[in-house]
């Protein structure tokens, strides 16, 4: 029996922000993160707002954090006890992730004896505009306290701030605080009500900014003096309403609502690993994040690279979402999978602006997708640890990569639910706009005669501007064929004329061969780089926070590469390629790989899988199912701050225990399942949606049954 609980059993100030990550909560709306209830912006509390998105003057626009309806700190005989500021004599702060509950327990010593707080709270799963938390407060001696609570406005924001006005106030029970952005005039308001068991004394403070309750109570030894609040949350852009008064609700009928629908939502996502406990863990919290961020029930929303987990990367939604987490929903509620995909048909105006920036056809979706398909990717998104000046990169113009990873998303959406309706509902469109995108990339020297893409940043974001990227060149092809695929099936006027275009496309796009010692090069020259080792490279950083790639970079002139590129081309396409083919190349490629991004260790464990080799597939698995429980992950590009969870790295996980281990695929329309388990894994078992039906797949000792 495996406990779904992350439990941090010492104050530790260093791991405030790593602990906002690793227990955050959440609900598809918003994101909540693992902050304590005391805490302010300096410790980076964050009502993480889903696809709301602001531009404080010219700073770059992200995503807006609500008013915090959380806050809240004690008073004992006049004097405030808060963490980080007084040191605890004990501290717990724990996730129960298997019922989305956040909870604390903190002692601290004072002149007359101690003094215990203790709190649970989440961000409802049956009601999304709604936070409930139960707040604690008990003394081993009499004492005056003070309970404050309020809902505070003035929020963390890394390119903020974004709201230019505030209207705060209480009106019957109900507490408020809203906030209007500059940009687009949104409104973003946090209400709460809170309910007492004791006599207190209350009183209220109304701020610009915020509104507080203040509760004085006598406090009798051994005690316990519990206050609960519902708080809700709602935008001027919602399109669905709250539900109930939150004066009506109480704390208990909210919790067992709530943990009614987490239970729903496990009985098809949990994956049991028999024979190691650690896997199951790292594997069921991955799947946790998966379900906190998802937009269950919401129109044209996506996921950003972040999750919920705040505003780092513009609160973007990247190629992440349809290469890493899409297969999760598709095989879990593939509603939420669709919903994925609309976002990006909703926002095809915008990469068809894009397109016709850069003098292309078609649709070029933005590399940091916002609302509208904004892009929100600038030429200069990196500053420079020496200059201390913004750098020239070419993310924003040249990852063509990400057009087709939408397709790419798109049939394995069709091709997992059997749904091609949605082809009528906007996708063939996007489908052939991204085709025509990519053929307006292609270029012919008047002495050969292949097609070729020039001028790219492939997945591996350290050497750009380069020529031929095996990967882009191969997922262009995909979506040409896709293209055609679609427009055999479906034959119209519309699309009938474009198909001898596309087939040309397909037929002559160069796609690199392996050489004579089986390695597929990168991109054109990249074998002549120099071949110096990742700590080489690594050993002539001038400053740890150095960015590694673009012009000058210490990785640029070398072959190390930050992320899986040929292994994802590899994995994608696995049929194209030999057993010996994948090895090969996964032995090459891996070692000179930094593992920069948490894209990558899936990857690799997937081709890992994909060669036969479950063994050294495994740390990588691990790898990427850990990435937001192990300290020490990536935290700074450059000067900016990128840390956060890791959505791609805990979708990747899940798309190795199920497409790799338990070697789940596909073949013409029925599931077959192939395990290749690694050592220490007796067994497996999980659900799985395909095509409408719920399977109920089951390994051991590598005996497979599907019902
Ligand atoms: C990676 C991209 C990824 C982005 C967001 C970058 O560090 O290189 O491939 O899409 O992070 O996760």
């Amino acid at each position: 029996m495996v406990d779904f609980i992350l439990t941090e059993n010492i104050f530790n100030n260093e791991n405030i922000p790593w602990n906002g990550n690793r227990f955050l909560i959440g609900n598809g709306y918003f994101g909540i993160r693992g902050t304590l209830e005391e805490y302010t912006k300096e410790q980076m509390c964050a009502v993480n707002m889903a696809g709301i998105y602001d531009r404080a003057g010219s700073a770059w626009r992200e995503t807006v954090n609500a008013p915090n309806p959380l806050h809240t700190y004690v008073k004992v005989n006049g004097k405030k006890y808060a963490l980080p500021e007084n040191k605890p004599v004990f501290h717990e702060q724990q996730l129960d992730f298997e019922n989305g509950l956040h909870s604390r327990k903190t002692v601290w010593q004072t002149e007359n004896g101690t003094i215990t707080v203790k709190c649970e709270r989440f961000a409802s799963m049956s009601r999304r505009h709604l936070i409930a938390m139960k707040y604690t407060f008990s003394a081993d001696f009499e004492c005056d306290a003070e309970m404050i609570t309020g809902i505070d406005g003035d929020v963390w924001d890394i390119n903020g701030p974004h709201f230019v006005k505030f209207n705060s106030g209480s009106e019957d029970g109900v507490n408020y605080v809203e906030g209007i952005t500059g940009e687009k005039h949104i409104s973003v308001t946090a209400r709460d009500s809170v309910k007492l068991d004791f006599d207190a004394e209350c009183s209220g403070d109304v701020c610009e900014k915020a509104v507080y309750r203040r509760i004085v109570f006598k406090a009798e030894p051994h005690k316990e003096y519990c206050i609960e609040k519902i708080a809700e949350i709602t935008t001027s852009e919602d399109d669905f309403e709250p539900i109930g008064d939150i004066r009506d609700i109480t704390y208990q009928e909210l919790k067992a609502e709530h943990t009614a629908a987490w239970e729903k939502i496990w009985d098809i996502s949990k994956i049991t690993i028999d024979g190691d406990d650690d896997a199951m863990y790292a594997l069921n919290y991955s799947i946790y994040h998966l379900n906190c961020i998802a937009p269950r029930e919401m129109k044209g929303k996506s996921i950003a690279a972040r999750g919920l987990s705040g505003q780092v990367y513009k609160g973007a939604v990247f190629w992440d979402t349809e290469m890493f987490m899409i297969d999760y929903y598709i095989h879990t509620e593939p509603e939420i999978a669709k919903t994925l995909l609309q976002y990006r048909i909703d926002t095809i105006d915008g990469a068809r602006a894009k397109a016709k920036e850069y003098g292309l056809n078609g649709a070029y979706y933005a590399w940091e997708s916002q609302e509208g398909g904004y892009e929100g990717c600038s030429d200069y998104n990196i500053t420079d640890v020496f200059t201390k000046r913004p750098m020239r990169t070419y993310f924003r113009d040249k990852q063509y990569h990400v057009s087709a990873a939408i397709v790419y998303g798109l049939m394995k959406y069709i091709k997992g639910t059997g749904d091609y309706g949605i082809l009528n509902e906007g996708a063939m469109e996007m489908v052939i706009e991204c085709a025509e995108f990519y053929r307006s990339l292609l270029v012919k020297k008047a002495d050969e005669p292949y097609y070729e893409i020039r001028d790219v940043v492939g997945p591996d974001e350290y050497h750009e501007r380069v020529n031929n990227n095996s990967y882009t060149n191969r997922m262009a092809k995909f979506v040409f064929d896709t293209a055609l695929e679609l427009i055999e099936k479906y034959p119209s006027d519309e699309y009938d004329s474009l198909k001898s275009m596309f087939k040309d496309s397909s037929e002559n796009i160069f796609i690199r061969k392996p050489n004579d010692g089986g390695i597929i090069e990168q991109f054109d020259g990249y074998f002549k780089l120099e071949d110096a080792s990742v700590d080489e490279v690594r050993s002539r950083l001038i400053d740890p926070k150095e960015y590694w790639g673009g012009a000058y970079g210490v990785a640029a002139d070398t072959q190390v590469i930050k992320q899986a590129d040929i292994a994802a081309m590899l994995s994608m396409f696995s049929n194209d390629y030999t057993a010996d083919i994948m090895k090969k190349n996964f032995d090459y490629y891996e070692p000179r790989t930094e593992h920069g991004s948490s894209l990558t260790a899936c990857m690799y464990s997937l081709l890992a899988c994909m060669t036969g080799n479950p063994d050294a597939a495994y740390p990588l698995f691990m790898k990427s199912a850990a990435e937001d429980l192990r300290p020490g992950g990536k935290q700074w590009l450059g000067l900016i701050y990128i840390g956060g969870t890791h959505p791609a790295a805990a979708g990747g996980a899940w798309i190795v225990a199920v497409k790799g281990f338990a070697g789940i695929s596909e073949q013409n329309g029925r599931l077959v399942c192939r395990p290749c388990l690694p050592k220490k894994w007796k067994g497996m078992s999980f659900k799985l949606m395909y095509r409408n039906k719920i399977y109920d797949i089951a390994i051991q000792d590598n005996n497979v049954s599907i019902t």
